[in-house]
């Protein structure tokens, strides 16, 4: 089955259309395009996403990402459009929403195909999807990757974005029991709020990471909030306000080791937390995903303490980390398999897994 995929719930305008085959057990996936138009040069000045110009730019961006695809000699046949619905921006949500239905409206028309289906997608099913999207390029890791494949669960999935953090224990790739999430931030919301104090540029993860790299993370001992706490919970704000006078206090202070303690700081909870988890519930795999995977820390991380226990570790291609729509096309697949109650058709900002 074939899956064009639309995803604009924030700062990336994104078409994807991605090959889908397999059952539930073990669904399958091939990228045939996943184009990302990435908005972050447009609201880098105001230090984060502004709503009404994500809306501008997905409006300028959608028609010109579907010439590309166009361009390069795929036919739009799909046997399904998906579109993220939620959660995220509401004005950006709809621009893709509205698309769509033109899109599904025109396709029915040119290829006479009275049965393309036009489905609404949950954009945290997609990036808890994202790590079945195959590797592009045919390394070792791939190969590992694809061959622990089989026999994913029970699983702790980690699921780590700009506007999520949530842990879950799946038993399968639609059946899960949400074990703990967010009272406050996010960790990539920390990670960007934690950035602009530092007067680092959007978004601030990558940015973070990057002179973390030069720093010791044990120069500075931040809190670990909720580590010790029995429930599977977060909560960044603390340590949030905690960097913030740290910097007020120590004008001086080195950049590199405040990011680097923060950065550890902010894996040690995560980390643990996951860890814990995949201890109590005896799972045979560990998932990581969401934005925040794409930190080379966090992966090591628990990649590493994951191989010391012997259980698998799926993290997503650093090319679906960040919001894409091919994860989008995997999400409505998997619905479809599950005969899930397909989500509505309209932006619903606070959708949740
Ligand atoms: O999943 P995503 O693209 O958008 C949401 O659904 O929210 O995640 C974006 C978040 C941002 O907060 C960004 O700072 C964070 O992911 N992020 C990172 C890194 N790359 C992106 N956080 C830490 N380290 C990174 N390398
Ligand atoms: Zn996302």
């Amino acid at each position: 089955m074939k899956i064009l995929a639309i995803e604009t719930s924030c700062d990336e305008t994104s078409v994807a259309l991605v090959e889908c085959a397999g059952g539930l057990r073990a669904p399958r996936f091939k990228v045939l395009r996943n184009i990302v138009s990435s908005q972050i040069a447009v609201h880098r000045p105001f230090g984060g996403v502004v709503p009404n110009l994500a809306k501008r730019e997905h409006l300028k961006n959608l028609p010109k990402i579907l010439k590309t695809l166009l361009a390069s000699g795929y036919t739009l046949n799909p046997d399904v459009i998906a579109v993220t619905v939620g959660p995220g921006l509401e004005p950006a949500l709809w621009t893709g929403i509205e698309f769509a239905k033109e899109l599904h409206r025109n396709l029915q028309l040119i290829t006479k195909n009275g049965k393309l289906v036009l489905l609404g997608a949950n954009h945290m099913e997609g990036h808890l999807y994202s790590f079945l999207l195959p590797r592009q390029k045919k390394t070792v890791e791939a190969k590992k990757q694809k061959a622990k494949s089989k026999n994913i669960f029970p699983a702790i999935a980690l699921v780590v974005s700009g506007g999520h953090t949530i842990l879950l224990k799946m038993d399968s790739f639609t059946k899960w029991e949400k074990l703990g999430e967010t009272r406050d931030d996010a960790a990539g919301e920390a990670f960007d709020k934690v950035a602009r104090m530092m007067k680092l540029s959007y978004p601030g993860g990558p940015e973070i990471e990057k002179l973390a790299r030069k720093g010791n993370p044990q120069a500075i001992p931040f809190p670990r909030p909720m580590l010790r706490d029995k429930g599977y919970d977060f909560s960044f704000s603390g340590l949030k306000t905690s960097v913030l006078y740290y910097l007020r206090d120590h004008p001086k202070a080195e950049k590199v080791d405040v990011a680097a303690s923060f950065q550890a700081a902010v894996l040690d909870v995560l980390v643990g937390k996951t860890m814990r988890a995949a201890g109590e519930f005896g799972v045979r795999s560990v998932i990581l995903c969401g934005g925040v995977a794409a930190n080379k820390a966090l992966r090591a991380n628990l990649q590493l303490t994951t191989d010391n226990l012997r259980l698998k570790f799926f993290v997503p291609d650093f090319e679906y980390n960040t919001d894409n729509a091919a994860m989008i096309a995997a999400a409505a697949y998997i619905r479809l398999l599950a005969k899930k109650k397909p989500c509505r058709l309209t932006a619903q900002a606070n959708l949740n897994l």
